[in-house]
């Protein structure tokens, strides 16, 4: 064979030999077709211990009923009722074995991330009550105007 015919077919080789060393390295060992079918078998092993190993941290607002009930029952009657208690409070896996572990957060930069005014029209995000953070008493913390469980103006 000719020259300029052999160089380009030396490259594409050399291309091919790289790819398999790569993939044999960044590939890990458990991954593959474990399964009936390529579908839904193709993963790594080890993932399903991974998942199974990852800490739940959140218990839903079912939980919190049955020790807050007033909280729940006001929370469920307002505004607020399409929001998780979770969302103000953090996760509470660890809650009320150690309630101090829960302290609550009474920052402007609770509520403002998402009352702060975003006028977008194209989202819905600016559809939500909102306010100028700046000029909507700006040295104040929202809920000594505002109850956070039930903010109904
Ligand atoms: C098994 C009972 C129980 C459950 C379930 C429970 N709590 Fe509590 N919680 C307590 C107790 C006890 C305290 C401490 C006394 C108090 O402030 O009422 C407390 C305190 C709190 C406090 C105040 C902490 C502080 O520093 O004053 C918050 C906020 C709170 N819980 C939120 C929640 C949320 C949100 C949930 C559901 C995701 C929840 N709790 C589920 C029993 C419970
Ligand atoms: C929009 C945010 C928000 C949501 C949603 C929310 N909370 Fe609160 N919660 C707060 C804030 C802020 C405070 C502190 C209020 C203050 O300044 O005293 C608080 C205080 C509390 C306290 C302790 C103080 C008290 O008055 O006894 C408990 C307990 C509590 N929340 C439980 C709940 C539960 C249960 C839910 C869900 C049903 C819930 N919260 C939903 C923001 C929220
Ligand atoms: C996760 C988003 C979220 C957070 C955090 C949040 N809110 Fe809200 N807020 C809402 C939604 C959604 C409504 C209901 C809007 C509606 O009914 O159209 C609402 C309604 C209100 C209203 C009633 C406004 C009106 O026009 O009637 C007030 C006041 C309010 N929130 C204050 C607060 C305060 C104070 C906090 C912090 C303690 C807070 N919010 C945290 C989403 C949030
Ligand atoms: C000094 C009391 C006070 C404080 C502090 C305060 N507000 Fe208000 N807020 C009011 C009053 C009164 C209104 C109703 C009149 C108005 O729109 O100004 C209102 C209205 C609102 C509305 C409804 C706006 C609308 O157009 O529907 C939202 C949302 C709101 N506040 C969120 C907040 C948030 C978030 C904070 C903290 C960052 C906060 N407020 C702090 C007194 C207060």
């Amino acid at each position: 064979m000719k020259n300029h015919v052999l160089r380009p077919l030396w490259v594409v080789i050399a291309l091919i030999v790289t790819v398999l060393l790569v993939r044999k390295v960044m590939v890990p060992a458990d991954f593959g077709v474990h399964g009936r079918n390529f579908t839904y078998g193709f993963h790594r092993l080890g993932a399903i211990d991974d998942w199974k190993a990852f800490p739940v941290k959140y218990r839903g607002r079912e939980v919190c009923a049955e020790c807050h009930e007033d909280k729940t029952a006001e929370n469920a009657s307002g505004k607020h009722r399409i929001i998780q208690c979770e969302n103000c409070h953090g996760p509470v896996m660890n809650h009320p074995e150690n309630p101090e572990a829960l302290p609550i957060d009474r920052s402007r930069a609770l509520c403002l991330r998402c009352h702060t005014s975003l006028p977008y029209p194209t989202s819905k995000r600016g559809n939500l009550p909102a306010i100028d953070p700046n000029d909507h008493n700006p040295d104040a913390v929202c809920s000594e105007c505002h109850n956070p469980h039930n903010p109904d103006l």
